[in-house]
C-alpha cells in the first residue's frame, strides 16, 4: 500500500486496542479476549489490526500468532524496538497472517534519543540497518518516529528518508506525549510530504495520544494535510489519557463528509458491541458522556430536547443510534423465553453464537431468569461479559461462597480452585466483601494491593445485578477484573478472583513497555 494508491480519498484505519490499549495500565486482556476482540475488529473492517507487542512475553507471541492466522480480512502487525531480535520475533508471530506487517519504531527527539545513547548519525544508521532488516523478512513494513513532534523538523526529514529508502511501506508520526495542536499535526504532515524525497510513495500515518484532549482533532488534521492511515483505540483506550478513539474519527468523516471527503472500510454498525466488548474485558469503563458510545450519547433529557427530537430527530441529533448499532428495543425476557429468543436477542446485541456456546449462555440465563423477574438488554450483555471474563480454564477460580453477615459480625467461607486443586478458607472481616477477599488471601497469597473496587447496578430495582470492578496492584503492574450478580458478594469475589488472574498473565510479561526504553539489545 502507498501513499499514492489509486483512491485518495480512502483512509485506513490502523487499530491499536490490543496493544497500545492494553498497555494502559490494568487493562490486561487475557488470550481469548484478545482472539474476541481481534476477530470483531476483523468483522469491523479495520484495515490494519496491531495485534500485540511478540517480545513482550510468550503470551503475547501467541496472541498474536494465533490472531494472523484467524484474521480473514485485516492485516496483522506486531510491534518490535529497533533491534534485530524484537523484529525476528514479531515477524515469527506475524508471518502466519495472509497480510502481515512488521512496524519497528524508535525514539527520534532529542530527550529519546538521550535514552537511547545514540546520537544523531548514529540512529540513523540504526534506522538503516533495523529497516532493511525488516523488509528483508516482510514485504509490508512500518516504521515509526516515536515523539515525532518533539523531533527537531530537519532531522525527522532525515529520519523519514532514511527509513522510506530502506524499505519502510508507512511512515508513522507519532504525537507520542500528547503535546500537538491540529495546525502543528496537519503542518508536519505536509512539510513532510513536500520536502522528504520518496514521500509520495509511501503511507503516512497519524497516531495521536489524548493527554491535552486533542487526538481526535489531531488525527482528522493530520489526515486533511495527507496522512492517510489513522492509529487509533475502541474507546480511546491507551496510556495515560488514552489513544485516539476510533469511534469518534470514524464517525466524524462519516458525519461530516462536507469537510472531510473520505472513507474508511468500516462498518460503523458495529461500533457499539465493540465499543461494551472493550469496556468489559479491559476493565475500563466508558465514561456516560463519551462522544458517540457514551451512555448518554443519544439520551435527551431537557424538555426542549426531547420536544425536538419528537417533532423532528435531526434537531438534535447528528447521527442515528442505528448509525453505530444501536438497536435495542428493551423488551425484556424472562424464564418461559425459549433458546430461539435468547439467540435472537443475542444476535441483535451483537453476540451471534455456535450451538455450544448457546447451551452455556442459556443454562446461565435460566439461572438468572429464576432470581430475577424481567430480564432487560444490559442484563443480557453483563451476563455474556461474565460468561468470557470468569471461565472454567482460570487458573484460579470460585467455586462455592457463604457469607453470613448483620449486627453479630460478617464471615465468610469459600471454596476455589488453584490450578484445578480444590482449595478452602473461612475468614471473619470488616465487612462481608473484606470477609471474602481475605479468605482469597488465605487461599492465594499474593501481594497485590487493592486501588479499586467499584459496584455497578446494570438495571433498576433491588434483584437487579451488580456488575464489580476490581483493580489490583502488584510490583507496578496493574490488572482488573470483573463480574456481575445479583449476588453483589459473589460478584466481588469473581471480581477480585479475576483481577488476580490477570496479574498472573500482566506478571508473565517481560519485555519493559514499548513506550519506555526503545534499544536494549545489540544489533
Ligand atoms: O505513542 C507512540 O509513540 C507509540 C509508538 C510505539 C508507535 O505507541
Ligand atoms: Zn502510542
Amino acid at each position: 500500500m502507498a501513499q499514492n494508491m489509486t483512491d485518495k480519498s480512502r483512509v485506513l484505519i490502523f487499530d491499536t486496542t490490543l496493544r497500545d490499549g492494553e498497555q494502559s495500565p490494568g487493562a490486561t486482556m487475557t488470550h481469548d479476549e484478545k482472539l474476541e476482540i481481534a476477530m470483531l475488529l476483523d468483522e469491523m473492517g479495520v484495515d490494519i489490526i496491531e495485534a500485540g507487542f511478540p517480545i513482550a512475553s510468550e503470551g503475547d507471541f501467541e496472541a498474536v500468532s494465533e490472531i494472523a492466522r484467524r484474521s480473514k480480512n485485516s492485516v496483522i502487525c506486531g510491534l518490535s524496538r529497533a533491534n534485530y531480535k524484537d523484529i525476528d520475533r514479531c515477524f515469527e508471530a506475524v508471518k502466519h497472517a495472509a497480510r502481515p506487517r512488521i512496524h519497528t519504531f524508535i525514539g527520534t527527539s532529542p530527550l529519546h534519543r538521550g535514552i537511547t545513547d545514540l546520537d544523531q548519525d548514529q540512529m540513523v544508521a540504526r534506522i538503516h540497518d533495523t529497516v532493511t532488516h525488516a523488509r528483508n523478512l516482510c514485504e509490508d513494513v512500518q516504521w515509526s518516529a516515536m515523539d515525532a513532534i518533539r523531533t527537531e523538523r530537519d532531522y525527522l526529514c532525515r529520519v523519514v528518508e532514511t527509513a522510506i529508502k530502506a524499505g519502510a511501506t508507512t511512515i508513522n508520526i507519532p504525537d507520542t506525549v500528547g503535546y500537538t495542536l491540529p495546525q502543528e499535526s496537519a503542518d508536519i504532515i505536509a512539510m513532510l510530504l513536500e520536502k522528504v524525497p520518496g514521500a509520495d510513495e509511501v503511507i503516512f500515518a497519524t497516531h495521536c495520544h489524548n493527554d491535552l484532549g486533542m487526538a481526535t482533532a489531531n488525527a482528522l488534521a493530520a489526515v486533511s494535510a495527507g496522512a492517510r492511515q489513522i492509529e487509533c483505540t475502541i474507546n480511546g483506550l491507551g496510556e495515560r489519557a488514552g489513544n485516539t478513539a476510533l469511534e469518534e474519527v470514524v464517525m466524524a468523516i462519516k458525519v461530516r463528509k462536507d469537510l472531510m471527503p473520505y472513507q474508511t472500510g468500516i462498518d460503523t454498525t458495529k461500533i457499539m458491541h465493540l465499543s461494551r466488548r472493550v469496556s468489559q474485558v479491559s476493565g475500563f469503563p466508558v465514561q456516560y458522556n463519551k462522544a458517540i458510545v457514551g451512555k448518554n450519547a443519544f439520551l435527551h433529557e431537557s424538555g426542549i430536547h426531547q420536544d425536538g427530537v419528537l417533532k423532528n430527530v435531526e434537531t438534535f441529533e447528528i447521527m442515528k443510534p442505528a448509525d453505530i448499532g444501536i438497536t435495542e428495543t428493551n423488551i425484556a425476557m424472562g424464564k418461559h423465553s425459549g433458546r430461539a429468543a435468547l439467540r435472537s436477542k443475542l444476535k441483535e446485541l451483537g453476540f451471534d453464537l455456535a450451538d455450544n456456546q448457546l447451551n452455556d449462555v442459556f443454562v446461565r440465563f435460566k439461572a438468572l431468569a429464576d432470581r430475577k423477574k424481567e430480564i432487560f438488554d444490559e442484563d443480557l450483555i453483563a451476563l455474556m461479559t461474565d460468561q468470557v471474563a470468569n471461565t472454567d480454564h482460570d487458573y484460579l477460580q470460585v467455586k462455592w461462597l457463604r457469607v453470613v453477615c448483620g449486627s453479630d459480625g460478617q464471615e465468610a467461607e469459600l471454596k476455589m480452585l488453584v490450578d484445578g486443586e480444590e482449595k478452602t478458607a473461612k475468614c471473619s472481616g470488616d465487612g462481608p466483601v473484606d470477609a471474602v477477599f481475605r479468605c482469597v488471601k488465605s487461599i492465594y497469597p499474593s501481594k497485590a494491593r487493592l486501588k479499586l473496587y467499584q459496584v455497578q447496578a446494570v438495571t433498576a430495582g433491588t434483584d437487579a445485578q451488580a456488575t464489580v470492578i476490581v483493580r489490583l496492584e502488584e510490583e507496578g503492574r496493574i490488572a482488573s477484573g470483573s463480574a456481575a450478580d445479583t449476588d453483589t458478594i459473589l460478584a466481588s469475589a469473581k471480581a477480585y478472583v479475576g483481577a488476580l488472574n490477570r496479574l498472573r498473565v500482566r506478571s508473565q510479561k517481560t519485555a519493559p513497555d514499548a513506550d519506555v526504553k526503545t534499544v536494549s539489545y545489540k544489533l
